[in-house]
């Protein structure tokens, strides 16, 4: 069994290469699932067909779904939104407006990872790969179920999931089935973590970061790479979709080719020794099962592109009893002479000899100072100060 998810800023092509890595995986005879977990549902547009929001076979060994929000609670979490709906009656929200509402953000993401559960422990699929939402909300799906558990306790001022009894007597004087959602909120918060612990399975489990070569889809790639680490994903390739191929200088594109051969290289400079593979732009959009199939042999070539890629834990940061932070980067061929560290903001420099690494940190390092650091093999040990 495995699961593959696909990230990336908006746009950059994360739903055509998703959809192209399930097609190929289920002609070479994987029970293949793809979910997409974006409202906005191009999955339909990218397979040249019809979804809906349960599993739906497209050919032989591929299924395909698009996940709805409102669909999925009704189906599932009945009682939860029934408990939301009422909530937000009482306090005196109109009722369209609290059908609305009983879709909180987080909710979205919490039903994609609970059909995503369910498939799992179906043991119906070989592969699940999931088409996300641009790189924020896919953060935050993956720093589920913390993040769901956090507003919704908001939501429920005073109401913890002890208060059974309290619950029941809600139920009997004012009719919330209060007791029945907060049992039920329960279950759901036993399987968000229980998937949680799959996605954070590095044998079972990959995420694959889609960019373009343009600066702004690179910063916010290292980002999401810092984070997915931070949370303990494994990340195992980096996908660069719509390279302009050297041919497209006799058109003009001279200067425009000699940026993207920068940006290239940037992207080698961050993402090494992640693997990363290169997609030329198709010259057209990407729509349908050929042109998708295509795409597959484009992108992969001959790599085992089922397999897990690439595995490693190569960046942490750590708390130091109140003194700051400590960041961990793992280097394994620095020649500890020559090493020097910078930091911009929220970013690390590190450049050995005339070679730089550019090491995305969270949002928070950037009021921190650059400390000491040291090179323990194969660590770059920083220190950041307050
Ligand atoms: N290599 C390519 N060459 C040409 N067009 C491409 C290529 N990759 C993707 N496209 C086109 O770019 C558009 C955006 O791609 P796609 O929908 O896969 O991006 P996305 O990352 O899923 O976007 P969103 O963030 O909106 O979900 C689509 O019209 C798609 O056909
Ligand atoms: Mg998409």
């Amino acid at each position: 069994m495995r699961i593959l998810l696909f990230t990336g800023k908006g746009g950059v092509g994360k739903t055509t290469l998703s959809a192209a890595t399930a097609l190929k995986a289920a002609r070479e005879g994987q029970r293949t699932l793809i979910l997409s977990t974006d409202p906005a549902h191009s999955l339909s547009d990218a397979l040249g067909q019809e979804l809906s929001a349960e599993p739906q076979e497209v050919e032989p060994n591929l299924f395909a779904q698009e996940v709805d929000v409102y669909y999925s609670m009704q189906k599932h979490w009945g009682n939860i939104r029934q408990l939301m709906l009422a909530t937000f009656r009482l306090q005196g929200v109109d009722q369209i407006v609290a059908e609305e509402l009983s879709a909180l953000p987080g909710m979205e993401e919490a039903s994609a990872f609970l059909w995503l559960e369910e498939h799992y422990n179906s043991g119906q699929y070989d592969l699940i790969v999931i088409d996300s939402a641009p790189t924020g909300e896919t953060l935050s799906l993956l720093s589920l179920p913390q993040a769901t558990q956090s507003w919704l306790l908001k939501a429920f001022p005073g109401q913890r999931f002890a208060m059974k009894g309290f619950g029941a007597m809600v139920r009997g004087m004012t009719g919330i089935p209060l007791d029945h959602g907060l049992d039920e909120m329960e279950r759901l918060f036993d399987k968000l973590q229980a998937i949680q612990k799959v996605m954070q399975d590095p044998g079972i489990s990959s995420i694959r970061i889609v960019l373009n070569p343009e600066r702004m889809v690179i910063r916010e790639a290292m980002r999401a790479l810092t984070y997915l680490q931070l949370y303990g994903y494994n990340v195992d390739a980096v996908l660069v979709n719509r390279v302009f191929p050297e041919a497209a200088g006799q058109g003009g594109f001279g200067q425009y080719l000699q940026t993207q051969a920068r940006y290239l290289g940037e992207i080698e400079e961050a993402f090494a020794p992640l693997p990363i593979f290169q997609l030329p732009h198709q010259g057209q959009e990407v729509f349908g099962l050929p042109l998708l199939e295509n795409i597959g042999q484009r992108l992969y070539g001959g790599a085992p592109f089922l397999q897990v890629l690439y595995q490693d834990k190569a960046f942490t940061i750590q708390e130091r009893g109140g003194k700051g932070y400590e960041v961990k980067l793992k280097l394994p061929l620095a020649e500890e002479g020559k090493l020097k560290v910078q930091k911009f903001g929220d970013e690390l420099m590190v450049s050995l000899g005339n070679q730089k690494r550019p090491v995305a940190l969270p949002r928070f390092a950037h009021y921190l100072q650059l400390g000491p650091y040291r090179y323990e093999a194969p660590w770059l040990i920083i220190e950041l100060a307050p």
